[in-house]
């Protein structure tokens, strides 16, 4: 296989060759703008930098643009460090690509049916797999083939993909209505709790298990974390008039989180969520584990929750703890304060706030970027308040909370992805009898590709647990019970 551009001093050449024309490019786009359209000449050159990026995008991958890692305004754009060694390398013909094209022609754009196996964008990869325009040769397992992409692929916005970021992911994210969500959120999570079930495996967890060893199974690590998550809010607090602790769970899912507290902590709790099948569930399985009675399910909107709370817990009174897992990122940028401020007028003045929230890091590679923008589009969309921590905890401090500990579990949430993956696999015929193959890949895209995202550190889920910041909080005694260090964890069984 012939490779043009080689490892090496010559890489070093290409890649000044590439930015020095580069530049001399952007220059002769200035040079031409100003002196031919008059007092137009700002608009028309940005434009046309716009239109080149964009054009340079689609044959080569347009950050090279800015190598070398570039800060432009707030953002900084920076190459996968992933092909830290090859990154100035750009073959022609790859090698061992398993890809396999159904037609074609219509990737002519990036030389496909000159040169078979020449790269093609990364994104324009993912729309092949789920439309099932490209295959992977037979025997190749897909979480394997991602692992390798930068074998076989680039990181450049599609044509498809810039359409889908200007006229659907900005509109939403400026817009991120109430009704927006209803639609969005009940599409997703309506779809069917077999569809759920065939990836997520009994315990019906949409979100990071915990795990304490590297063997332990998805169920052992979704009961962990459930288990975890009470202890760290102190859910096991007893109060002197013999009163339950008074509990919210915000985006409950299919209520295991509230089934076990109401079980093992016997706590007063009630799980909300959009969606009318998840609340289905809740209510069958809490029958199943005998906590009918003693727990509550709403399908309600966060907007919602003062006046719930009022039904459920009687006016005047506010929660001990409130959890939201993976939830506030359905929130939206937009709304994310007025969220929190909402959480704040419902939660008791010595209560806990639990939030686990993914995120994308700061300064995302391109293929971070790649991988929300998939995300937002196939998986979750309107789940915009993907951010960076520091932008979580900007937001907390602003609201008035102070946070008491954050933990990162991203590594928690690869080896969790993974089993979903692996379930989804094992469910494939039924699956795809029941919502086709289009649906089916792109899951098994989302749950391979989503499976290396945190471990690579793309985006990773922080636990985060706040409470209000107030004088008169009592952090002595928050943090130590009866002279000793409360522990988050107390080892004790976890299943349910
Ligand atoms: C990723 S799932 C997490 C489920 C659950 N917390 C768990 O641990 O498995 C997100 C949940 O948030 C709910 N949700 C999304 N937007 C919502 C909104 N505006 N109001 C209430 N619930 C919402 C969905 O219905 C879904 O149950």
């Amino acid at each position: 296989m012939q490779a043009i551009f080689q490892h090496g001093s010559s890489s070093h050449t290409w890649a000044s060759t590439t930015v020095n024309i580069t530049k001399l490019r952007v220059l002769a786009l200035f040079v031409v703008t100003y002196f031919t359209c008059g007092w137009l000449w700002f608009p028309v050159f940005l434009l046309s930098l716009v239109g080149y990026i964009f054009w340079w995008g689609m044959g080569t991958g347009w950050l090279h643009l800015f190598y070398p890692d570039k800060q432009i305004g707030p953002f900084r754009f920076q190459l996968d460090d992933i092909m830290s060694d090859e990154r100035l390398v750009r073959l022609t013909d790859v090698s061992n690509s398993p890809l396999i094209f159904k037609d074609r022609t219509k990737y002519a754009m990036y030389g496909i049916p000159k040169h078979d196996k020449r790269k093609i964008p990364f994104l324009a990869f993912v729309e092949g797999y789920r439309t099932s325009e490209i295959d992977l040769k037979p025997g190749s397992d897909l979480q394997d083939e991602l692992r390798k992409a930068q074998n076989w692929s680039y990181n450049a916005l599609t044509l498809s993909y810039l359409k889908f970021v200007v006229l659907g992911y900005l509109p939403d994210v400026i817009r991120h209505t109430r009704k927006q969500d209803e639609d969005q959120v009940k599409e997703h999570y309506n779809r069917g709790n077999d569809f759920f079930n065939w990836f997520l495996g009994p315990t019906m967890c949409y979100t990071s298990g915990y795990y304490l060893s590297t063997s332990d199974s998805v169920e052992t690590a979704q009961y962990q974390k459930i288990r975890l998550v009470l202890n760290k809010t102190k859910a096991y607090r007893t109060f002197p008039d013999g009163r339950k602790l008074r509990h919210l769970d915000l985006g409950t899912g299919w209520g295991t989180l509230v089934c076990y507290a109401s079980k093992h902590f016997n706590t007063d709790s009630m799980g909300i969520s959009l969606s009318e099948e998840g609340i289905k569930y809740c209510q069958e399985n809490a029958r199943g584990l005998g906590v009918f009675e003693r727990t509550r399910f709403e399908v309600a909107d966060y907007r919602d929750m003062g006046l719930k709370a009022q039904s459920h817990i009687g006016a005047g009174n506010k929660y001990d703890v409130i959890t939201c897992l993976e939830m506030a990122e359905h929130v939206g940028i937009k709304n994310f304060s007025s969220f929190l401020s909402l959480v704040m007028d419902n939660l008791a003045d010595d209560g806990y706030f639990y939030l686990q929230i993914a995120g994308l890091r700061e300064n995302p590679k391109m293929s971070d970027l790649a991988w929300g923008v998939f995300m937002n589009r196939y998986i979750f969309p309107g789940a915009d308040a993907s951010m960076p921590l520091g932008w979580v905890i900007h937001q907390l401090e602003l609201a008035g909370f102070e946070v008491h500990s954050v933990e990162t579990i991203g590594v928690h949430y690869a080896d969790t992805i993974k089993s979903w993956y692996n379930y989804w696999l094992s469910n494939k015929t039924a699956a795809i009898a029941k919502y086709g193959e289009q649906m089916y890949r792109t899951w098994e895209l989302f749950l391979a590709w989503s499976s290396i995202t945190p471990e690579q550190g793309s985006c990773t889920c922080y636990q985060i647990v706040s409470n209000k910041n107030l004088n008169a909080f009592d952090r002595r005694k928050d943090y130590f019970a009866e002279g000793k260090r409360n522990y988050d964890f107390d080892g004790k069984s976890a299943a349910i």
